[in-house]
């Protein structure tokens, strides 16, 4: 695996790679990132990744300074997995001005969920992809259904501006007991880490619920945030909404039911699909 520092590095190695899958990621890799890069090698050539930690999408008070940086590691676990190219800038390569420019999503995408919570989050999020999409100038690029919200702006975002580009939603892997893997299950307590399937088996019970047919959208919605509350956790949402852009959920619709939740200090979100 080849590290880039520079996008001039990256584009000349690019040059006449063939067909290019490639999956971005912030660092402190887990087997959730290392499914995305193995679902690229059958969707490319020449798999390439991305480790920026982007400030733009972290809030004044969110943990930007502490988002776990572990490089090294993840340098193994993505030659590994055979990523050939890993494009590593810092913050002078990526924003060598204040990104004035920006990628502003749509307020009826970007304005609910975890961007309602999260203000300018998503506005960060597809500004960098935006970027990192025009230096890699991938055929495919992967990610993770676990940020629902994130795949579903970036894909109206391609939609919209013409990216050349297939979006591939993958599976969220999760541990034997059910967490979704994340980064930030890291800063779980040992006896955080007991409670936190919980958010999964919620979710769970209401899918279980539609599937067998009940269309009381708000009393299963409420019936979920009652049982984590419960259960010691500061819950945000959980909510029954239609998949492609996450409005609220009509009878007959695709379906995902996406939950966020404090427990103690860490803000933890999880979703299914119907
Ligand atoms: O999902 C992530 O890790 C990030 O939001 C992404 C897509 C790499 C953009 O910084």
């Amino acid at each position: 695996m080849i590290v880039h520092n520079t996008i001039a590095s990256l584009r000349a190695a690019l040059g006449g790679a063939g067909r290019v899958a490639f999956a971005p990621t912030m660092g402190n890799l887990h087997a959730g990132h290392i499914s995305l890069m193995q679902q690229a090698r059958s969707l490319g050539d020449v798999v390439v990744a991305s480790i920026f930690v982007n400030r733009l999408q972290f809030g004044p008070r969110e943990d930007f300074d502490k988002y776990p940086r572990t490089f090294a590691q993840d340098c193994s676990l993505l030659e590994a997995a055979g990523v050939a190219h890993l494009f590593a800038p810092d913050e002078t390569e990526l924003y060598p001005v204040p990104q004035q420019y920006q990628v502003y999503p749509a307020d009826a995408h970007e304005g609910i969920l975890e961007g309602a919570s999260r203000h300018g989050h998503f506005r960060g999020v597809a500004t960098v992809v935006a970027k990192l999409f025009n230096i890699v100038q991938p055929q495919v690029a992967l990610f993770g259904k676990k940020d629902y919200q994130q795949l579903m702006v970036i894909r109206n975002m391609v939609r919209e501006l013409d990216f050349p580009i297939e979006i591939v939603g993958c599976d969220t892997v999760r541990a034997d007991d059910g967490l979704a893997l994340s980064s930030r299950n890291g800063y779980l307590s040992p006896m955080e880490r007991a409670e936190a399937p919980r958010l999964a088996e919620e979710l769970g019970k209401v899918v279980e619920a539609l599937r067998a047919g009940r269309s009381d959208f708000a009393a299963l919605e409420q019936g979920a945030v009652g049982a984590l509350s419960a259960h010691g956790w500061q819950p945000d949402y959980v909510a029954i909404r239609r998949r492609s852009d996450l409005q609220p959920a009509q009878v007959g619709d695709p379906m995902v039911v996406l939950a966020a939740a404090r427990l103690g200090n860490t803000r933890l979100i999880d979703n299914l699909e119907v």
